[in-house]
């Protein structure tokens, strides 16, 4: 069985990542949906919300837990695996290797929410893994809420994302890296935006083949969904299609 949260919607798009790679394991999702979002809020808050959550999902008996929440791994990762060292943890964290190593222009963005951007273990990602490539870091306030609120076609979202996406592109960046989960749903208006003068990067399937390999020796499933949320659990199953996830609904139990 495997555990998968986050703040919300946005971990779906690890979720459904997960799901193609292991089609026959069990999952339970979390959207801690009454205390979204995360991003704004101070790192001892999340870690408080992260360890009750790995608590209900090691209680379910997860055997692997996923993050599927940047800003819950950058505040988190380490306070939930010293509380429960005997499961896997898999942390979702900015694709800054892959974007830097195919970098032409030898400058790259990561668009995360302000809570991961101003965090120690972004700054030391870059440090371990841009290998010399300028990284510039985007805080995009209310894209995650925008997605939670399913308004991706809100007309000042999409002003938004232009007009950042633009002056980023006339500081010669040609790789945006997603540096939240949430912005996966995004990926249409971001490529929309970008044209063919960059390229988006998403760690999601990265992350699946993660849990694949420490998932190895878990017994098989039969490939069922439990979705749970803090607030408004029927609003996730509804999301599904809404997000271009339909095909999960049949999963649900
Ligand atoms: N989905 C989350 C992330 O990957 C956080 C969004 C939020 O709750 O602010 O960072």
């Amino acid at each position: 069985m495997i555990g998968v949260f986050d703040s919300g919607l946005g971990g779906l798009s690890v979720l459904a990542a997960l799901v193609e790679a292991l089609p026959q394991a069990d999952f339970h999702y979390f959207a801690d949906t009454a205390h979204v979002p995360y991003g704004n809020k101070s790192d001892e808050q999340i870690q408080r919300r992260v360890l009750a959550i790995g608590g209900e999902l090691a209680g379910m008996g997860c055997d692997l837990i996923v993050v599927a929440c940047n800003t819950a791994t950058a505040a988190a990762v380490q306070a939930l695996r010293t509380r429960h060292p005997q499961i896997p943890i898999v942390g979702v964290e900015p694709g800054i290797k892959p974007a830097a190593q195919e970098s032409q222009s030898r400058r790259i963005v990561v668009l995360a929410t302000e809570s991961t951007a101003k965090s120690t273990r972004l700054h030391k990602l870059i440090r371990d893994h841009a290998d010399g490539v300028e990284v510039l870091i985007e805080p995009c306030p209310g894209w995650a809420t925008h997605v939670e609120m399913l308004q991706l076609d809100d007309p000042a979202l999409a002003d938004d994302i232009q007009t950042r996406v633009e002056t980023l592109l006339a500081k010669g960046v040609d790789r945006f890296v997603l540096g939240c989960t949430h912005y996966s749903f995004l990926a249409p208006l971001l490529t929309q935006a970008v044209g063919k003068r960059a390229q988006l990067v998403d760690v999601a399937d990265a992350v699946a083949r993660q849990a694949r390999r420490l998932a190895g020796h878990l017994p098989h499933g039969s490939g069922r969904l439990h979705l749970h949320a803090s607030a408004h659990p029927e609003r996730l199953r509804a999301a599904l299609p809404l997000l271009n996830l339909g095909h999960l609904a049949a999963r649900v139990v």
